[in-house]
């Protein structure tokens, strides 16, 4: 492990909060984007399909931590009498273009079957994929996260915001999804001493005592596509649980470049929201779909747990990941802006 950098001055740490509140302010947009689309669109899927099949929002859009242009998620849930998920992608392109949506791409196959289109009066990017019922689990466990502490959501728009301007944030070209960025923001808080969010799979296997407090009462199991999804959701019994850590959100953004670039050790290490801290990557088998079971970087799916978020990454797209997470460290230990760090990258 490389050496640590000296942290940013006192005087800097209360700008680099200040300005990751800003970005925050800046990035977040409103409330129920996607809604009026997805009530538009509801009503023509029940006219096509049937009143049974049902819509539903997950990802940003349903989470709350959508950016502004950012693309609208929906999860269509239906019945195997539709026949199969080709003829249902097929049959909704063909709705999508008699509805005047425009640039309809149907990827029937895809790992997660989808089609794509584009509501030009709103300028909305939106996907559509079929019977993706983890996905929706996965969206809502997010949620809960960031329901626990107010530290979150700034810190993911932040995470964000700097992957995109960088250009790492692009899993078609092998770097990474916002999910596996999200992912890596929950494993970090979690990481903190004291932790800044609790770790809601293992709180729903036995009581656990945390800081005198009891959490977990054996739950029963919520079986998704073969995959246990239940975790602890009484978040009125989780508000505060961040309140023995005292950092302020400059403090957690130094931190979080810092472990990224430092702590976290790539070659022997997965980064597992579900166990609440990191597992060796020899205790992993993955599903592949090539017999390559060895990836350069490894982030657990909190239930789809076979499943690597960051299989896409080759070693040199990692280099990429990991150059920019110490150009972000770099920059912020020696009292740079963090509007900086999070400057659009220009290709030379
Ligand atoms: P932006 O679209 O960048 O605003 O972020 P987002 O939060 O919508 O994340 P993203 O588009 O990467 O993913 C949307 C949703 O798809 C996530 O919330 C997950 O539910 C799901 N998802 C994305 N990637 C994967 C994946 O590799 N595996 C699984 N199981 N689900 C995924
Ligand atoms: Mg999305």
């Amino acid at each position: 492990q490389r050496p640590l950098l000296p942290p940013p001055s006192r005087d800097h740490y209360r700008d680099l909060n200040d300005h990751a509140y800003d970005i925050f302010e800046k990035s977040k947009c409103e409330e129920n984007r996607g809604r009026t689309l997805l009530s538009r669109l509801q009503s023509m899927v029940s006219k096509t399909f049937s009143h049974t099949v049902k819509l539903h929002l997950f990802g940003s859009s349903a989470n709350g931590m959508s950016l502004k242009g950012g693309d609208i998620d929906i999860c269509m849930l239906i019945d195997d009498s539709f026949g199969d998920t080709d003829i249902v992608i097929e049959k909704l392109a063909t709705m999508l273009k008699q509805n005047h949506f425009t640039k309809v791409l149907a990827i029937p196959s895809a790992r997660v079957p989808i089609v794509k289109f584009k509501d030009q009066v709103h300028n909305l990017s939106c996907d559509i994929c079929i019977n993706n019922k983890l996905a929706i689990y996965n969206t809502r466990l997010v949620e809960d996260y960031s329901c626990i502490d107010d530290r979150m959501r700034p810190l993911v728009y932040v995470v964000k915001r700097w992957a995109k301007r960088r250009k790492i944030n692009e899993p078609f070209t092998g770097t990474l999804s916002s999910y596996a960025y999200i992912n890596m923001v929950i494993s970090f808080l979690q990481s903190r001493e004291p932790p800044v969010l609790p770790c809601l799979q293992q709180l729903a296997f036995g009581a656990t005592s945390i800081n005198g407090k009891v959490y977990g009462d054996n739950l029963a199991d919520v079986t998704v596509d073969g995959y246990n999804c239940k975790y602890y959701n009484d978040l009125h019994n989780l508000t505060g649980f961040g309140k023995h850590n005292k950092e302020t959100l400059g403090e957690l953004v130094f931190a979080f470049f810092e472990y990224y670039a430092r702590r976290f050790n790539y070659v022997t290490d997965v980064v597992s929201i579900r166990t609440g801290h990191t597992l060796p990557k020899t205790s992993k088998t993955w599903e592949s779909i090539n017999k390559k079971s060895h990836y350069y970087f490894s982030i657990e799916d909190p239930f789809e747990i076979t499943h690597n978020l960051a299989r896409v990454v080759k070693r040199s797209h990692l280099t990429m990941i990991i150059s920019e997470f110490n150009r972000a460290y770099k920059i912020l230990s020696r009292n740079g802006n963090l509007h900086i760090v999070c400057r659009e990258f220009i290709h030379d």
